[in-house]
C-alpha cells in the first residue's frame, strides 16, 4: 500500500530529544520492507514558540506560517537524519515534487508546503493527490471525540464516524476558545471532499503506528474500528 502518515509535532518533537525521532525511524524501516511510506511531519512546540516571538515583534500571519513551515521542514530533516540512507536525502518543498521523488523507492519525509493550513492539511491533500491507500493521523489524542476529553469528562471517544460526521464534530470543538481537534478542519473537509480512508490515532509510541498500519490489508479492512483509534469511513 501507499500510506500517508501525519505525525504531530507534538509527538515527534515534544521535547526534542533524539529518542522519538530515532523510535519513528525505526518503524518507517520496517514499514517500508512492505509499503511504500510518505511522511509529513509536524512543528509542534518550537513552530508555535517562533510563530509567538514573530508575531509579538510584528509579524503578519503569513509571515508566522512561513516560520511554522521552516520548522515543521526542520523537523523533517532530524527525521531524514535518523533514518540515513532509507530516507529521501531532502524533504520536498511541494506536493508535485513529492510525487516526483516517489519513484526514488526512499521513504519520503516532508513538513509543510504553503501558508494558511497545517501538516494535517498537507497530508490529506497529498494522499488524494498521488492516489495513496490510506492516511493516517498520529496525534497526541487516541481518536476522535465528541468534544475535547480534556475539558468535558462526557465526550465520548468514536469507534468509526462517517467523514461528514468528522467535519461536524472538528466544526463544534473549533468554535470553543482553547479547544484543540486532534484533526484541523480543512484536513476534515479534505477527507469528507476525496473520500479519504483515515484512521486517527495517538502515537507517542511508534509501534503503536506499525501495530496498526500492519493489520490494514488494502481495502479488506473498511468499516472496521481500530484498537488504537478512530476510524474515518465513507
Ligand atoms: P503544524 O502542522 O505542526 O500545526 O504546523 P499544529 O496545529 O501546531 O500541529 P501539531 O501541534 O504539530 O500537531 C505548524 C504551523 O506551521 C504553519 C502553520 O502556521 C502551523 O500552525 N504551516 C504548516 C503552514 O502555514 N502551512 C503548512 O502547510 C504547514
Amino acid at each position: 500500500m501507499l500510506i500517508v502518515l501525519s505525525v504531530g509535532g507534538s509527538i515527534l518533537a515534544k521535547e526534542l530529544k533524539p529518542d522519538s525521532f530515532q523510535g519513528y525511524a525505526d518503524v518507517l524501516k520496517e514499514l517500508s520492507k512492505e509499503h511504500d511510506i510518505i511522511v509529513v511531519t509536524g512543528g509542534g512546540v518550537a513552530a508555535r514558540d517562533y510563530i509567538n516571538v514573530a508575531r509579538s515583534t510584528g509579524a503578519n500571519e503569513v509571515d508566522c506560517d512561513f516560520i511554522g513551515i521552516d520548522i515543521t521542514r526542520l523537523n523533517a530533516k532530524l527525521l531524514i537524519s535518523a533514518l540515513g540512507d532509507a530516507a529521501y536525502h531532502e524533504p520536498p518543498k511541494d506536493y508535485k515534487e513529492a510525487q516526483s521523488v516517489l519513484s526514488s523507492g526512499k521513504i519520503i519525509i516532508m513538513g509543510g508546503v504553503i501558508p494558511g493550513q497545517t501538516t494535517d492539511a498537507v497530508a490529506a491533500i497529498l494522499t488524494e493527490y498521488l492516489g495513496a491507500d490510506l492516511l493516517v493521523i498520529s496525534t497526541a489524542v487516541d481518536g476522535v471525540y465528541s468534544a475535547d476529553p480534556r475539558k468535558d469528562p462526557k465526550a465520548v471517544k468514536y469507534e468509526t464516524m462517517t467523514a461528514k460526521q468528522l467535519v461536524d464534530t472538528v466544526m463544534k470543538n473549533e468554535m470553543k476558545a482553547g479547544s484543540k481537534s486532534p484533526v484541523d478542519p480543512l484536513a476534515a473537509k479534505i477527507i469528507e471532499r476525496c473520500n479519504i480512508e483515515t484512521i486517527v490515532m495517538e502515537g507517542s509510541d511508534p509501534q503503536n503506528v506499525l501495530k496498526v498500519i500492519m493489520q490494514e490489508k488494502k481495502n479488506d479492512q473498511k468499516r472496521k474500528s481500530v484498537d488504537l483509534g478512530t476510524r474515518i469511513v465513507n
